[in-house]
């Protein structure tokens, strides 16, 4: 099957060569070719080019995009949508002036979705799961990580990880699974947190290296939750059964995570909302994918992860949604992108290229999708017609998109 997108407006995020990952000033560039053709071969982009050099063969499918542009999917790199029913009785409560923190110390946040979830069937809990991951297909997101990390309980843990496989199986979209049994000490180790990491790392770890239910491994590592130790301890025992790290970090304190995922060679350092000086230093010269999360900051009102400072510096940054029920419910990466440009005054172009590029490496996926390059998946977004891809972000609480394609193939509601 060989499909012919033609009459390109602009097509953006075109790499010839497949990169890795872009950090500071190269993340200002965004190459594009207008007035463009884009040949997808079944799954596979198979070619490109200006409009002048297409090929005049037959093709299966011919769709003409006249006036509309042409971009990689977003790949969100930091998602918890498996999750059971609402937080919004907590939103009420914050509103009315009732922190976060509070809220989580009286035994809502992350325990009450625990709760919620421990009852919720496998089935009802894929049930809810997939109308979320078909409703951020529609807004243009074409990779995904998920996070386990509402069970706590080794049943409840493994049936997330479960319906996040079942997901894989069942959606074109290519999705990445992490391990997050270590997001809050459930009420039953209170008084034992050591206990309850040595749960997750005696009766978890191997049912999920014997099953392939993980890709990675994450924390929360902050005040009130995991300390520098324990996720220290979480990172080298899921390295031992090939689960790569990934921690949540400097959300609302710095206190030393982000050494100790360098320390762990993690693959990416999430929210980072609060920064020192020498937590900034401390990512030069590594692999690693700092994540920014500004539908979170707004949801809750927190401070902007620093992104201009962190791409100043020489850093990368990549961008996600966070989608979950307690401090982001939503996972819409148009408005992530949105709000990086309006809040954290980045580029289109940083914006656009942390949203695509930036995300696939901070799941490891750079060489499948993330930007139009031959070979990789043709995972696409076509715009609305658009004056230029400033108009993308400019929209904001809004989206561009007419359709999308996975792996060659348009998916219709
Ligand atoms: O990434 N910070 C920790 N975990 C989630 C939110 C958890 C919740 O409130 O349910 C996050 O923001
Ligand atoms: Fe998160």
């Amino acid at each position: 099957m060989r499909t012919l997108f033609k009459n390109i407006k602009e097509l953006i995020q075109v790499r010839e060569e497949k990169i890795t990952f872009l950090s500071g000033a190269a993340m200002s560039i965004l190459p594009t070719i207008k007035n463009a053709f884009l040949i997808v071969e079944n799954e596979t982009i198979s070619d490109f080019g200006k409009m002048e050099n297409c090929p005049k063969e037959n093709f299966d499918k011919t769709i003409d995009v006249t006036g509309k542009m042409v971009l990689p999917s977003w790949c969100d790199s930091h998602t918890h949508l498996v999750f059971a029913g609402n937080r919004e009785s907590e939103f009420v409560d914050r509103i009315k002036g009732i922190s976060y923190q509070e809220i989580a110390n009286n035994g809502g946040g992350i325990l009450n979705s625990a709760k919620k979830l421990q009852a919720t069937s496998e089935d009802e809990l894929y049930n809810q799961s997939k109308v979320r991951l078909e409703e951020i297909i529609h807004l243009g997101t074409g990779a995904v990580e998920i996070k386990s990390g509402y069970g706590l309980t080794k049943d409840a843990e493994l049936k997330m990880l479960r319906v996040i496989k079942k997901l894989k199986e069942n959606y074109p979209i290519e999705i990445k699974a992490t391990f997050l049994g270590a997001h809050a000490v459930p009420s039953e180790f209170k008084y034992n947190k050591s206990g309850y990491l040595q749960m997750l790392i005696d009766d978890i770890l191997p049912t999920i290296k014997k099953e392939n239910l993980a890709d990675f491994i994450d924390i929360f590592c902050e005040t009130g939750y995991f300390s520098v130790d324990d996720t220290n301890k979480i990172l080298k025992a899921g390295k031992e059964v090939g689960l790569v790290g990934k921690i949540h970090v400097n959300q609302f304190n710095s206190i030393g995570g982000i050494q100790v995922g360098v320390e762990n060679k993690v693959l990416s350092v999430d929210h980072l909302e609060e920064m020192r000086e020498e937590d900034f230093e401390a990512l030069k010269n590594t692999k690693i994918m700092p994540v920014a999360l500004p539908s979170c900051s707004y949801f809750l009102g927190i401070p902007y992860t620093p992104a201009r400072k962190i791409i100043d510096e020489g850093l990368p940054l990549a961008l996600a949604t966070d989608y979950n029920p307690g401090s982001t419910p939503s996972g819409n990466m148009n408005f992530v992108v949105s709000s990086a440009c309006i809040k954290m005054k980045m580029t289109p172009e940083e914006a656009i290229n942390a949203a695509t590029i930036n995300g696939a490496y901070a799941m490891n996926l750079q060489d499948k999708v993330g930007s139009i390059t031959k070979g990789k998946l043709a995972n696409l977004i076509v715009t609305k017609e658009i004056n230029s891809y400033h108009f993308i972000p400019y929209s904001f609480g809004n989206h561009c998109i007419e359709k999308v394609f996975l792996k060659g193939k348009e998916i219709k509601k």
